[in-house]
């Protein structure tokens, strides 16, 4: 059953004034470790592909907060959730502290997709509802 869908579109201009503006704080605030790591790897060697990347978590992140409901509200919060790629390339998202329990309490699967075009960012989300709530 679907739970909820959330869609998200991020102007990866905005997202470079951000960075200009304030720096790795930005990046630190919603990457997680494992993002962060990837992040200043590819922005070391193609300054571009790290905005890109940055721009395309920012808008995964957003599309799968809207689609549990929450929006950036607690237990969901930027570093908790944390977009991962399988050995094909597709993204998936990996959860982390209250954020993985809370959703899996609640019996719950998430989809992703993201794209991105030369200035914007986009990301579609759909949460499945896979078991009853647990006691
Ligand atoms: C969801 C959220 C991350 C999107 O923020 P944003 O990037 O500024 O705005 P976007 O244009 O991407 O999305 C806005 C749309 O998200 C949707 N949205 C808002 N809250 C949502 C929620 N809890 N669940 C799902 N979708 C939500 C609405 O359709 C909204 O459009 P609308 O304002 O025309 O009704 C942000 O609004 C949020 O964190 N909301 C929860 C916290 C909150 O609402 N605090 C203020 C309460 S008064």
């Amino acid at each position: 059953m679907i739970y909820g869908i959330g869609t998200d579109i991020c102007d990866v201009r905005r997202i470079a004034a951000s960075l200009a503006r304030h720096g790795d704080r930005f990046a630190e605030k919603v990457l997680a470790e494992g993002e962060l790591a990837t992040w200043r790897e590819r922005s070391a060697r193609w300054p571009d592909r790290g905005l890109r990347y940055l721009a395309t978590r920012f808008s995964a992140k957003e599309a799968f907060s809207k689609a549990i409901g929450l929006g950036m509200r607690m237990p969901m919060t930027w570093r908790h959730c944390e977009v991962a790629k399988l050995r094909s390339g597709q993204p998936v998202i990996v959860l982390h502290g209250a954020l993985k329990e809370w959703f899996e309490a609640q019996g719950l699967q998430a989809h992703l997709s993201v794209t991105d075009e030369t200035d914007y960012a986009a990301s579609f989300c759909v949460v499945e509802k896979i078991q009853t709530k647990l006691p």
